[in-house]
């Protein structure tokens, strides 16, 4: 049997550097080591920091108790008020912001200050948005589609500057920029939606498209790795959605010549090798 595992399949640049970092961290650092929420939605990776003393601090007023050792800032970034929270009570901060965002954070926080307005399009209630927002020097809104955008309650002489969350999709994007290009007289557009998921999905659906039974390795609840599953099901009825190797069914394996495997975002590298392993070694 031929097996082929995507190259994007599992953690993107931005949350494989977050991740590292807390495990070096953990190793190295002196003192007790915390996660501003949890680096990443997945209960395996999150469960095994904690049996290496890594806790997740939960709220604002949590960090606020705090009085000494380090505090790393997950890939979606945090307000800048909350990166100056965790100076000001001494602790150590390790900013673990996926550098794409990071940009972002830049982005808002100068046009700001040369007095432009922000209409980023994203979900008001992401993370990284209420991150990015939070860098902001000058007034910023939030959208998440056409109508909203069309209802921002200022004037058509406001020089605006929009951006997107990282993982907006790059056609809606387009969409609005079209609406905001009629609504404003000036404005910048600076294209922030990254490429890793896009091209995990792209890379999933060749895949695929030429095999003949396809695995999709992901958390229940993981919204990436349901789309994933739909898209690889368009191409292949033989599509498979677990959550580990527990949940593999061998059986209908006999009769497949070539098996594709993918992973959602936040699917760690070593599930995936075990999986694939034992599809190898079966077989
Ligand atoms: Fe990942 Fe950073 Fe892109 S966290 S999805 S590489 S913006």
């Amino acid at each position: 049997m031929e097996v082929t595992v995507a190259k994007t399949a599992g953690f993107c640049f931005g949350v494989k550097r977050a991740v590292d970092t807390v495990y070096k961290t953990a190793e190295e650092a002196e003192g007790k080591v915390y996660t501003f929420g949890p680096i990443i939605h997945n209960d395996q990776v999150v469960n095994d920091l904690a049996e290496k003393g890594v806790q997740v601090i939960r709220s604002e007023e949590e960090l606020e108790q705090l009085t000494e050792g380090t505090v790393i800032i997950r890939s979606h970034g945090v307000p800048r008020r909350i990166q100056e929270k965790i100076a000001s009570q001494g602790l150590n901060c390790i900013d673990a912001t996926c550098p794409f965002v990071k940009k972002i954070h830049r982005i808002v926080d100068e046009e700001g200050q040369k007095g432009h307005t922000v209409i980023i399009a994203g979900d008001a209630n992401h993370p990284e948005v209420e991150g990015i927002c939070g860098w902001a020097s000058g007034p910023v809104y939030v959208v998440s589609n056409a109508e909203e955008l069309q209802n921002i309650p200022i004037s058509a002489q406001t020089f605006v500057c929009f951006v997107a969350q990282t993982t907006f999709n790059y056609k809606k994007f387009e969409e609005l920029v079209e609406i905001l290009y009629k609504k404003f007289y000036d404005s910048t557009v600076i294209n922030t939606v990254c490429n890793a998921t896009e091209e995990r999905q792209a890379e999933a659906r060749r895949i695929a498209a030429a095999s003949d039974a396809m695995l999709v390795i992901g958390g229940k609840h993981s919204s990436n790795t349901q789309k994933l599953f739909e898209i690889c099901k368009e191409s292949c009825d033989n599509t498979y959605f677990i959550e580990t190797l527990v949940d593999l069914d061998f059986k209908p394996f006999q009769s497949f010549c070539h098996v594709g495997i993918t992973a959602g975002a936040s699917t760690p590298n070593k599930i995936i090798e075990e999986v694939q392993k034992n599809v190898r070694i079966k077989f």
